[in-house]
């Protein structure tokens, strides 16, 4: 049988930056940039995004491209062993989905709240009670069945958009990843034109450069340039995996990595500009205001609105927004589990696939829609993102460095692309990147161990760390098939 393909150039693209533009871009490049020297956090960030982040994703897209299989065989492809890399990420990928959608089912109920700007002047109580938060996580709860429902109605989407593979796929991504840039244009022109708001703007652009003398600084651009780009998670080698074999990678991926850029960027100016009329209003400096995550999408930002002349359209626009920029990022993760289940079973039909995983994922869900549903969120995102993306990252430049030969995958993405990569690209993925990888993984483990993350209880911690380790135990566990490397 022959492998499904991108019906243009341009699916795969869109599909790559819907993947990698996500919550992310618009609750944390913004937020990072305003703690971590303002403008200045550029440099940090664009260093790490050329040095490190462009350079894994061509490793991602040459390695798909080439070896024409999801992130299972294609690691297996290197060594039969090294399958376990690839479960690795794709389990974790998984996690991620489980509470990804958990959080567009929370941005569903908050579209519908829209109308009328039900949360009131409030937005901290009406957040507790449309989760039914409960007060510590030790106390579960029952399930918030409206929530229930709103997860269903997303896994429905996710549904729609993946059940034929990329079929589907090429499909919605031709909305999903235009939508979200018009809506974030049009309040970011909202946002400027208001009054206060350059107050915010400065905060946001203005550069410090002392902030490049900062470690954390450096390390934190690094980390947000792994996330942001959705690597290490085996969704972009899967995507990569239905290009034809002689089809460009490296002008693909530098596309993908600057567009995605530029939407963080320009949802900073919403963010920055939004905050700081917000604060002019309420006669209070905007560091006052500031707020990342969750916080910042669903109690800062439906505050802020409520305060602006139309707040019921400019509610709806940005929680439409999120749910744009955040279902291409989901069904991403799950097309990561799809490739490579199907790569296993060629004769299950993708519909079928994509149904399994899908209720799956939605009955994995559950456990964050309970009262302590934004806990376990909390803790469970913290471990699997630290630990999962980050180890997944040192193994792949070791497995396709080291033990593939960095040299031989560059010969091959050369020879496909019109842009030339030089020999530096080689002693990125061999040396500096894994130095990277490693320092801060080791940096997080020791942060780990002094402070226990968010106040936690040891319990709660060790969910979180079950949560890294669990799947990569059962990777080990799962039979290894060799697979042909192809010529
Ligand atoms: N890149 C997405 C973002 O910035 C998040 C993401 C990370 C999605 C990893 C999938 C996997 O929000």
């Amino acid at each position: 049988m022959l492998r499904e393909r991108w019906p243009s150039r341009a699916a795969f693209i869109f599909a790559a930056i819907g993947s990698a533009a996500g919550l992310g871009n618009i609750w944390r490049f913004p937020y990072l940039t305003y703690k971590y020297g303002g403008g200045a956090f550029l440099i940090p960030y664009l260093i790490a995004l050329f040095v490190t982040g462009i350079p894994l994703l061509i490793l991602e897209f040459a390695l798909g491209q080439k070896i024409q299989k999801g992130a299972v065989d294609a690691f297996a492809a290197i060594r039969r062993k090294f399958s376990v890399i690839g479960w690795w990420a794709i389990l974790g990928s998984f996690i991620i989905a489980f509470y990804y959608s958990v959080i567009l089912a929370w941005s569903l109920k908050y579209l519908i709240a829209s109308f009328g700007t039900k949360w009131g002047t409030d937005t901290n109580a009406f957040f507790a009670s449309a989760l039914n938060l409960s007060s510590s996580v030790g106390e579960i709860g029952g399930l918030n069945w409206g929530l229930v429902v709103a997860l269903a109605v997303v896994w429905i989407l996710i549904y729609l958009s993946v059940f034929k593979g990329v079929k589907s796929v090429s499909k919605v991504v031709m909305i999903t990843m235009p939508l979200p840039i018009i809506l974030l244009i049009i309040l970011t022109i909202r946002a400027v034109t208001l009054p206060g708001s350059a107050v915010g703007l400065l905060y946001y652009i203005k550069p410090d450069l002392r902030a490049l003398l900062d470690a954390e600084v450096w390390v934190a651009a690094f980390s947000q340039v792994f996330f942001t780009l959705s690597v290490a998670m085996g969704i972009m080698i899967a995507y990569a995996s239905y290009q034809k074999k002689k089809a460009d990678v490296t002008k693909n991926a530098i596309i993908t990595a600057l567009s995605n850029s530029g939407i963080s960027i320009l949802a900073g100016f919403t963010v920055f500009g939004t905050l700081g009329y917000m604060a002019t209003q309420q006669g209070v400096a905007v560091p006052d205001v500031v707020s990342s995550g969750v916080g910042l999408a669903f109690i800062v930002f439906p505050k802020a609105i409520s305060l602006m002349p139309l707040a019921s359209v400019f509610a709806v626009l940005f929680f439409l927004t999120l749910i744009s920029l955040g279902i291409d990022s989901a069904f991403s993760l799950v097309e990561a589990s799809g490739t490579v289940i199907t790569d296993k079973f060629k004769k299950v039909k993708r519909s079928i696939v994509s149904l399994v995983i899908c209720i799956v994922g939605f009955l994995g869900g559950l456990i964050f829609v309970t009262g302590a549903g934004l806990y376990f969120l909390d803790i469970i995102d913290h471990f699997v993102i630290n630990f999962v993306i980050l180890g997944v990252g040192i193994l792949e430049c070791i497995a396709v460095g080291w033990v593939f030969g960095a040299h031989k995958i560059r010969e091959y993405f050369n020879s496909v692309s019109s842009f030339k990569i030089g020999r530096w690209w080689e002693i990125s993925i061999k040396y500096i990147t894994p130095t990277v990888l490693i320092t801060i993984f080791v940096l997080q483990i020791i942060n780990e161990i002094k402070t226990p993350y968010g106040g936690f209880p040891l319990w709660a911690i060790l969910v979180g760390v079950g949560a890294v380790l669990v799947p990569l135990i059962i990777s080990f566990l799962i039979p290894q098939k060799k697979v042909e490397m192809p010529a």
